[in-house]
């Protein structure tokens, strides 16, 4: 088993020594803790100013153990796959000094985020190899949540991700209606290596390659805040905070604990206004979820998984996609029951979007690889809308594979989905859209002017063009 790699940095320094001492002397071998939890380390603000974050992020080849026993070539941002996590609150002044010293030009995207188009890290906005450029932004009012920030460099998107470029982003409030309970963050992710522990990114024009490009990469090892199979440790009865992201390129994430409810508390832009409770939730990629699980009786044990779920295309369906996978163990430790603690019936207010005044209506529609029958140009304006208005859109997905739709810049809300109203509000800034079905969203232009990309979030599509432009003006 693999526990007590704590550290990244740890262990590339350790790995060398462990070849030739591998076996502890059996007696003395402590037990594995209960809690083999790993989180990212949190990225460090260099400003004391109250309300003013400055951040250091680069970009940078590394070798490290991304699969236990392999070392691997890796990019990663200061040094450490996931990136750092990068916590925030609302009001925030942002700064974050971005160096890349990869062979090749990036960008740091804030998926999520409401914040000026420059500082968007769009492909509009290369930083070249060995250049550096500064992100500024404010985090708005009301935007606490679960983001994430991956490279969104034109058409190599998926290499730099599968690299290991990709990162967590928490906003909190200046109160928290949750506060109290054990929070915890977990980015799933999947990978897949050769014998050597390379990343395994086949070239288009093999078998492999065109597999990957037709369903979107999937890896077999799936990871969660780069760790295979973490366990989480709860007391009995005890409450505790998941904030779930899909970083994975393709891989759609079907999360339920078998036997056991989970309470959704949240989505893509924070909390809703109520909680529900729910047996499995759909996580497609580059979505977020928050819930909250429990801790069962002294010594339980449960597990979180992702259940089988058929996204693709019957021609390139993987053989074992019936197969349910493990993410994380849950474990309730044998320790007195935690505190009785209630759940707010009542989370925060989420108004809708009003629909009063809606200036313009328009479908966008997802074929394989391709929007509205066009390849991404980064030259192209694919669609105008004004500054200060509200639009529906309607994403129409004529194909038989899912695509999750996703708008820079601007949360929207989902109206329906096949018709179907959504039954609740919320903020969202991807959405899954199952094949040969609809999606009706509302959306506010407001602040910030300038281009930005709406696109699949496919890794693969996107960067083989499955993306287009937006104009607010
Ligand atoms: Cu998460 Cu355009 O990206
Ligand atoms: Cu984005
Ligand atoms: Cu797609």
């Amino acid at each position: 088993m693999k526990y007590g790699s704590l550290l990244t940095l740890a262990v590339t320094v350790t790995v060398g020594a462990l070849a030739v001492s591998t076996a502890p002397p059996a007696a003395k071998a402590p037990a594995p803790p209960a809690d083999t939890w790993f989180s990212p380390p949190v990225l460090q603000n260099t400003s004391t100013k109250a309300g003013v974050v400055e951040l250091d992020l680069t970009a940078s080849p590394t070798r490290l153990e991304m699969v236990p026993g392999k070392m691997t070539e890796a990019w990663a941002y200061n040094g450490t796959v996931p990136g750092p996590t990068i916590e925030l609150r609302e009001g925030d002044f942002v700064t974050v000094h971005f160096h890349n010293k990869l062979a090749q030009p990036t960008t740091v995207h804030w998926h999520g985020l409401h914040l000026p188009a420059g500082s968007d890290g769009s492909p509009l906005h290369p930083v070249l190899p060995g250049a550096s450029r500064n992100y500024v932004f404010r985090i708005p009012l009301g935007s606490a949540g679960t983001y994430w920030y991956h490279p969104h460099p034109d058409m190599t998107t998926t290499e730099q991700v599968a690299k290991g470029l990709y990162g967590a982003l928490v906003i909190r409030p200046a109160k928290d209606p949750l506060e109290g309970i054990h929070d915890r963050l977990l980015i799933l992710s999947d990978n897949r290596f050769q014998a050597d522990g390379t990343v395994d990114l086949p070239h288009h024009t093999t078998v492999q390659g065109n597999t990957d490009a037709q369903n979107g990469r999937e890896g077999d090892v799936l990871f969660v805040n780069g760790r295979t199979m973490p366990t989480i440790s709860l007391r009995p009865g005890e409450w505790q905070r998941l904030r779930i992201i899909n970083s994975a390129a393709a891989r759609v994430f079907r999360l339920a604990i078998p036997g056991q409810k989970l309470v959704h508390v949240g989505s893509d832009g924070g909390l809703f206004e109520k909680p529900r409770e729910v047996d499995e939730l759909l996580l497609a990629n580059s979505e977020r979820v928050e819930v909250l699980v429990r801790g069962g009786s002294p010594g339980s044990r449960a597990l979180l998984q992702t259940l089988p779920y058929d996204r693709y295309d019957f021609q390139t369906r993987p053989k074992d996609w019936e197969q349910p996978r493990d993410l994380v163990e849950l474990r309730t430790s044998t320790d007195p029951p935690a505190p009785e603690y209630t759940i707010p019936s009542a989370l925060r207010i989420v108004r809708p979007i009003s629909t009063k005044l809606v200036a313009a209506r328009r479908t966008i529609v997802f074929a394989q690889g391709m929007i509205d029958n066009k390849l991404m140009d980064m030259t192209r304006v694919d669609t105008r809308v004004r500054l200060d208005t509200t639009e529906i859109w309607t994403i129409e997905n004529v194909v038989g594979m899912d695509h999750p739709f996703h708008l820079h810049g601007f949360q929207f809300q989902v109206l329906d989905r096949n018709g179907v109203p959504e039954p609740f509000v919320s903020w969202k800034d991807s959405v899954n859209v199952p094949k040969h079905s609809k999606v009706r969203l509302v959306v506010r232009f407001e602040n910030f002017p300038g281009k930005w990309m709406y696109h699949c979030h496919i890794l693969d599509h996107e960067d083989m063009g499955m993306m287009g432009i937006l104009e607010v003006r």
